[in-house]
């Protein structure tokens, strides 16, 4: 039985060593995890020796300590009767459905302080406006964490990039009348070759969180990969569904393998109908924008109050390098283990290459997803729509045939021609990430499911005008890559080491 604790003797534990935390009535000791927590120690040292249920409560689901952590670092249960005020770390401010935003005037020194005024959902025209309005109305630390990439962002930036390098091959004088956006993939129904993919803590975008997420697919007719950093519990999200609706799930696999096992079980029992299992980030990368707009939020001691290591982001580093909740040893030879916990299909997301999807293939999965999730993980790896020729050929030289291995994109889809464009190249379908996100943070459900709208009215319009009546018409033969994989022609400016740099200067200064 747990022990019964006062909240007097949980504050006694109130230092960055010796650290513990209420939360939802338990006490926990998080010393070690504060270390390797991604959002940064100090949420977490802050609330040494106090009840911090208030600031978790908004960005992480009830259940995460029993998902994520060791059962021993639970203390005991607290007298409720005892957490007083001076005892609770205040709620973070709730999210503002306005920011005010600086300008400057005709006058160097005169900041004039505008209002930002969200204009409405119908003036939404593409997924680009819900990314410059999500910019505005977010925290600054929860657009930090969405908004980031990997190192100089080059492969976040080349993932959208990547699509312009193809051009379109249309046909004329086909009967275009009519136009069919449906499939489906992985079982699942599909009102267009799209998915919503798995990303985590929604709630930093909205207060609906994933629940959002959920209902805008079953509204627009797509299917969502629930993730498992989701900051509603798991059972929150299936209760959201309507009835009927399919999902997918990714999965992290846990160092203590037991704990993912339960989990994958959970899935399978509330049907879901494939599993996800993420390749790409053994280690989390480095994201400098999330970790200034943190250095910024949190203060300096994101970077541990270290002064002796200089500009060393300690604490930083340390969760990514040594995640208590992600197996960094997880490995080929894990596949049959995965394949024996569930009946669900097995698919891997983060595949870079044509060898490791012949492998997945070899080795009796369902699929793959190319993705370099999002750019957040390998500075410069390649586009998944860049890998996707590369991947085809592999697999149809292995013969594998497209029933038994499906192959998905993600990465940079912002218009309904890259969804288009990845149909051609052989994709069964496209996963979209940080506009769902975005759709979320600006306005909602609704703003998602408008999202999906236009995306499908683009693709219908594309199709339309490539004379491609169906899904199942569009082929390689509609597109050109012959520059796809040629980075001479569209490579993304490099802008953080362009504004540093300094050019060297003729003797004559010309
Ligand atoms: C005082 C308590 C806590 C607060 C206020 C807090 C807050 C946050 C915030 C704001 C983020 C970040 C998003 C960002 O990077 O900006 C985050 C990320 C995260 N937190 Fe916590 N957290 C707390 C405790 C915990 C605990 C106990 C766990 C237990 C497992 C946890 C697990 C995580 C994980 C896994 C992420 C990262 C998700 C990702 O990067 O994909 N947090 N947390
Ligand atoms: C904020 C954020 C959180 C993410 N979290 C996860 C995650 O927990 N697990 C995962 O497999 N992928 C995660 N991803 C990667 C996405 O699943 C996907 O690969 C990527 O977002 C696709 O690119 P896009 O955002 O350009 O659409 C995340 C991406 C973002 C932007």
């Amino acid at each position: 039985m747990a022990a019964m604790l006062t909240m007097g003797e949980v504050a006694k534990h109130n230092t960055k060593e010796d650290c513990w935390v209420v939360l939802y009535g338990k006490a926990y000791d998080l010393s070690k995890f504060a270390k390797v927590h991604p959002g940064g120690a100090k949420l977490i040292t802050n609330a040494a020796g106090m009840d911090a249920t208030a600031a978790f409560d908004p960005i992480h689901p009830k259940d995460i300590m029993e998902k994520l952590l060791k059962p021993d670092i639970m203390k005991g249960v607290v007298d409720p009767a005892t957490i007083t005020e001076q005892y609770v770390v205040k709620a973070p401010a709730a999210h503002k459905p306005v920011q005010k935003k600086k300008s400057k005037s005709s006058s160097e020194d005169d900041e004039v302080i505008e209002e930002f005024k969200k204009p409405p959902l119908a003036a939404m025209l593409n997924t680009f406006d819900f990314e410059s309005v999500a910019r505005e109305v977010m925290e600054p630390q929860a657009w930090g964490y969405y908004s980031s990439g990997g190192d100089d962002e080059i492969t976040l930036r080349d993932n959208h990039l990547a699509f312009q390098r193809i051009t379109m091959r249309p046909r004329i004088l086909v009967n275009v009348k009519d136009i069919d956006l449906r499939t489906s993939f992985l079982g699942a129904p599909a009102s267009l070759p799209l998915y919503f993919t798995a990303t985590a803590l929604a709630k930093l975008a909205h207060k609906d969180g994933e629940v959002g997420i959920v209902r805008a697919a079953a509204k627009a007719g797509v299917t969502y990969m629930l993730p498992t950093l989701s900051s509603y519990t798991l059972d929150e999200m299936l209760e959201a569904r309507a009835p009927g609706q399919l999902m997918f799930a990714q999965l992290y696999v846990n160092p203590e393998r037991s704990r993912s096992e339960i989990y994958v079980k959970k899935l399978e029992a509330a049907g879901v109908k494939a599993l996800f299992v993420t390749v790409d980030a053994p280690q989390l990368g480095r994201r400098e924008k999330d970790m200034r707009s943190k250095f910024t939020q949190q203060g300096s001691d994101v970077q541990d109050g270290d002064e002796d290591e200089g500009a060393v982001d300690r604490s930083q580093g340390a969760a990514r390098a040594i995640s208590s909740y992600i197996d960094a040893g997880l490995c080929w030879d894990d596949v049959p283990w995965l394949q024996s916990i569930t009946k669900m299909k097995v698919l891997l997301k983060g595949v870079q290459c044509g060898e490791d999807a012949v492998l997945a293939y070899k080795a009796g999965l369902k699929g793959c997803v190319l993705s370099n999730h999002g750019g957040r993980q390998l500075d410069t790896s390649r586009p998944g729509i860049e890998i996707l020729p590369e991947v085809m050929e592999a697999l149809r030289e292995a013969g594998a045939k497209m029933a038994d291995f499906e192959v998905f994109v993600d990465g940079g889809i912002r218009r309904g021609a890259d969804i288009f464009k990845a149909v051609a190249l052989g994709a069964s379908g496209v996963g979209v990430g940080r506009p769902v996100l975005y759709a979320l943070a600006s306005y909602g459900d609704k703003g998602i499911v408008r999202m999906v709208h236009m995306l499908q009215d683009e693709l219908q319009m594309v199709m339309r005008l490539s004379g491609t009546p169906t899904i199942a018409s569009i082929t390689d033969k509609h597109v050109l890559t012959t520059n796809l994989a040629d980075h001479i022609v569209c490579l993304p400016t490099d802008n953080l080491s362009n504004r540093t740099y300094e050019s060297l200067q003729p003797a004559a200064r010309l």
